[in-house]
């Protein structure tokens, strides 16, 4: 890595400084023609690192998206304010497209777009608050946003969490389930009116849907059957049949609609919910995408003009693959959306003032 390769590099000039003729050590130019020479080999080694890095985990975001011109584009992110959707916000806005950051912390999306350098004098990057473990607030932000803007051309499910102990909801339903998918279901069903009649929606979706059994049937898990690898698995196995279904209501549409896995390990705040996962992504990081790279097969599917006229396909490494059987399976895709339609209209009907009352008491 680049720490080891410095500390290599000091010893090295150390070495030599130690055993420099005496002159040579009095000697200012001499002492300047070595930093001159550490700053150039770094420069060399930096470069020679990001191409090594490049060829072995791909493009970045902004290689991707460097030849497009999305002035006339609005894309709303979910999780915006961190790791990969705060990188895909950068890429984006720098290509002139109006970004509606969707997070549950404004303030942190504020700083993190400041941080950028994409904050200032920018006022086609908009904020809107949503936390996703409440219908409610996603309604209140979706309410927000049909208020205030006119149409979507980009969606970009981002948003997710994992490694969390188990816990419900203020909808009583396990939190990743509903975090990693059900609401950004419920925010994609609430501004659909204004979605462009090209729109595309990308659901961030992840490799480690491959790892579930076959017969999984519950999908909010209950706590007796809860690992946080499994609930996170299933959530996103529900954002690739998610796709299936929406690809087949947009059949007759110019609507698309597709999955990006953005790679494994990919050091971001992801892991931060449990030590040993943190660890873990510290260890892999020299072996995995940087952010940077995370961010190219997402915007890949938003932006790329090459996947015109083609919908519900899945992406890595910014090619075509074939998710898993399961995810594959067309009659488990309506079964999921009638489930989730269930659970929505459950969760979102209007309370009697016997539950409302019971509702202000908790
Ligand atoms: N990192 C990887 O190796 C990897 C691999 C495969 C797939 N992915 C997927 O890539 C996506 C982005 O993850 P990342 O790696 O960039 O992680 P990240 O930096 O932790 O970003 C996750 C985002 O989701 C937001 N979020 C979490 N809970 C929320 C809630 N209740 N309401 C609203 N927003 C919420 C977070 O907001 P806060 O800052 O407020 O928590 C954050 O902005 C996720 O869907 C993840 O599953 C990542």
């Amino acid at each position: 890595s680049r720490e080891v390769m410095d500390k290599a590099m000091d010893k090295a000039l150390n070495f030599l400084w130690a055993n420099a003729p005496l002159n040579h050590k009095l000697d200012k130019k001499y002492l300047s023609t070595i930093e001159k020479n550490k700053s150039i080999l770094g420069d060399v080694i930096k470069v020679a690192q990001n191409r090594i890095n490049a060829v072995l985990y791909g493009p970045t975001g902004e290689e991707i998206t460097k030849d497009l011109e999305l002035a006339d584009k609005t894309c709303l992110i979910t999780g915006a304010n961190s790791g990969i959707g705060l990188e895909m916000t950068r890429c984006l806005s720098a290509r002139g497209c109006a970004v509606l950051m969707a997070c549950r912390n404004t303030y942190a999306a504020g700083a993190g777009a400041r941080a950028q350098s994409m904050w200032e004098n920018n006022h086609r990057l908009r904020l809107y608050e949503t936390n996703l473990a409440s219908l409610r607030s996603v309604k209140k932000c979706c309410d927000q946003i049909l208020q205030a803007e006119k149409k979507i051309d980009i969606v970009i499910l981002n948003a997710g969490v994992f490694g969390l102990p188990w816990t419900l909801t203020v909808d009583m339903l396990e939190t990743s389930f509903q975090v990693n998918y059900l609401s950004q279901i419920y925010m994609l069903k609430n501004i659909e009116q204004i979605l462009a009649p090209d729109a595309r929606v990308v659901f961030i979706t992840s490799e480690s849907h491959r790892s579930l059994i076959p017969t999984e049937d519950v999908v909010s898990l209950p706590e007796s059957k809860y690992t946080s690898i499994k609930a996170y698995n299933i959530s996103k196995l529900c954002g690739i049949l998610a796709m299936r279904y929406l690809s087949y209501c947009w059949l007759k549409t110019s609507k698309s609609v597709f999955c990006a896995h953005p790679g494994s390990f990919v050091k971001t705040r992801l892991c931060r919910n449990w030590q040993p996962y943190e660890l873990l992504y510290t260890l892999m990081a020299p072996f995995s995408k940087n952010v940077k790279q995370a961010a190219s097969t997402p915007l890949y599917c938003a932006t790329s003009p090459a996947l015109a006229g083609l919908s519900n396909l899945y992406f890595k490494e910014c090619a075509r693959a074939e998710p898993s059987e399961l995810a594959q399976d067309s009659h488990l895709a309506f079964r999921l959306h009638d489930l989730t339609e269930d659970i929505i209209r459950d969760r979102t009907r209007i309370l009697t003032p016997e539950e409302v009352k019971l509702d202000e008491r908790i």
